[in-house]
């Protein structure tokens, strides 16, 4: 009988042995977590990382299964193109790597960096990836958001934040864009009649290297005590993601996070709804012309 989902562990998730994950920023935090618990299953996962050293030293910590590391930035299109090209084969993609409230800083084609790198990175490389994960054994798309995308919204009459910059609100801005993204890529893959599902995860508040190694100072010195306090650990953040990715009963469009308390933490995922205006097809309409546009990546 198939576990439901108020009591699904990582123990739940059935054999991989013949299946391909790439996990995004594999090498820290709730991607580690991801590729240890998919790898432990049998799984091939290939760890997506920007830093190759940093990679091998997560890889070294994760317990047998097949993983390699290979280099993204997803910070430079370049290395988005390279990287989607080397990939023979994928069943699943966690779209998970992130950065979090940085001082304004920009990627290496110049746009805003957690724009750049949440989202425009992420589409581009799934939309590159499109060809292989349509060829794959039940394929999904798994795109990590916060819950902090409800209160984005997308200013694109400043995408760029060339008129004003917010570090806490350009995170929103990401990951309500991330939202966007794997609601429409839902939409457009069953328009499509494709085999591929898109769903989302949020992991709550979790312990990871987030709070401390890219935001501004004040975040980052606030962020340790924080993290011992109040955050659960990472394994259980990734929970959500890895039930989108490898539960049996995931579904298509679907937006999952933990099940306790005000979503922030809990062992078991549940599922959870965005914010409504991350769910209007005009403005993920309007964001997917955008994204194809400064990407140059169109899926096919
Ligand atoms: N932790 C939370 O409470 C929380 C809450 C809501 C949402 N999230 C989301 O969860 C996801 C994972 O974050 P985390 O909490 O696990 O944080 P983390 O420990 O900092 O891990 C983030 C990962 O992303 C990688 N990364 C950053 N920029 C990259 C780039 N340009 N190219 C490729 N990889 C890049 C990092 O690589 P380096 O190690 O080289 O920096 C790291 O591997 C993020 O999307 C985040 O927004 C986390």
């Amino acid at each position: 009988m198939l576990c439901p989902m108020t009591k699904w562990t990582v123990n739940d998730i059935p054999q991989q042995n013949d299946r391909t994950y790439v996990v995004t920023g594999a090498n820290s935090g709730l991607g580690l977590e991801t590729a240890r618990a998919l790898a432990a299953k049998g799984a091939h996962v290939i760890m997506a990382c920007r830093d190759l050293d940093r990679g091998r030293a997560a890889q070294a910590r994760i317990q047998g299964g097949r993983t390699e590391v290979r280099r993204l930035d997803l910070a430079d299109l370049e290395s988005v193109r390279e990287f989607a090209a080397a990939v023979e084969s994928v069943d699943v993609l966690v779209n998970n790597a992130g950065i979090m409230m940085p001082p304004l800083r920009r990627t290496a084609q110049g746009f805003e960096l957690q724009f750049g790198t949440n989202h425009l990175g992420h589409f581009a490389l799934t939309g590159l990836l499109l060809d292989r994960l349509s060829a794959g054994d039940a394929p999904r798309v798994v795109t990590v958001t916060s819950s902090l995308h409800r209160t984005g919204s997308i200013r694109f009459d400043d995408l760029n934040a060339e008129k004003s910059y917010s570090p806490i609100g350009h995170y929103a801005q990401s990951k309500f864009a991330n939202v966007l993204f794997g609601l429409e890529l839902d939409r457009r893959l069953r328009k499509a009649g494709s085999p591929v599902l898109s769903l989302l995860a949020h992991p709550g508040y979790a312990a990871t290297n987030l709070q401390s190694s890219g935001p501004v100072k004040l975040i980052a010195l606030l962020g340790k005590p924080a993290n011992l306090l109040l955050a659960q650990p990472a394994a259980h953040g990734a929970v959500p993601q890895l039930y989108a990715a490898a539960g049996s009963g995931a579904e298509s469009g679907r937006f999952y996070g933990p099940s306790g308390f005000q979503e922030m933490r809990g062992r078991h995922p549940k599922e959870v709804r965005p914010v409504r205006a991350a769910t209007d097809p005009d403005v993920a309409g309007r964001l997917w012309a955008v994204s194809e546009e400064l990407t140059g990546v169109r899926f096919p």
